[in-house]
């Protein structure tokens, strides 16, 4: 089972990144946590971080092949990007959406988002369990 773990802006700088709302956990550290659950599941991960919008459309396109489910941050995409939901429409592969936080107990802008219509499941306020959670939904779902 193999499954990509997309983040989008700004995930590169957790740890120095408003450590009262993220935690001070790396995104590295969350790696590590994601290889070790992957491990425990008997999923193989391709963890990956972009602070560019296409790059991840291009992305979730490519995860139209050789790819069994799709754990998404999407950070600050996820309340502004329709070219990410349309991505997302083309896989017929769960998706799952993760957020550090929960968002809809934060400002109002942020309580939109375009991912939530195309997820099978959405995790938020978890910190970095959120995402081994995720994959453990997955290897539900699978
Ligand atoms: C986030 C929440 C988003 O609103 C924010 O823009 C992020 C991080 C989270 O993981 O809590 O960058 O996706």
């Amino acid at each position: 089972m193999k499954i990509l773990i997309l983040n989008g802006p700004n995930l590169n700088m957790l740890g120095a990144r408003e450590p009262e709302i993220y935690g001070d956990q790396t995104l590295d550290d969350i790696k590590g946590l994601c290889l070790e659950t992957a491990e425990k599941l008997g999923q193989a991960i391709d963890f990956r971080q972009s602070n560019h919008e296409g790059e991840l459309v291009e992305w979730i396109q490519g995860a139209r092949e050789g790819f069994d489910g799709l754990v998404i941050n999407a950070a600050g995409y996820t309340h502004t990007s329709v070219a990410i939901h349309d991505a997302l429409k083309l896989l017929d592969i769960p998706v799952i959406e993760v957020h550090l936080s929960n968002p809809k107990e934060r400002e109002e802008f942020r309580h939109t988002s375009y991912v939530e219509p195309v997820a099978a499941e959405v995790i938020v306020g978890q910190g970095a369990k959120g995402y081994a959670l995720a994959l453990e939904k997955l290897g539900e779902l699978l």
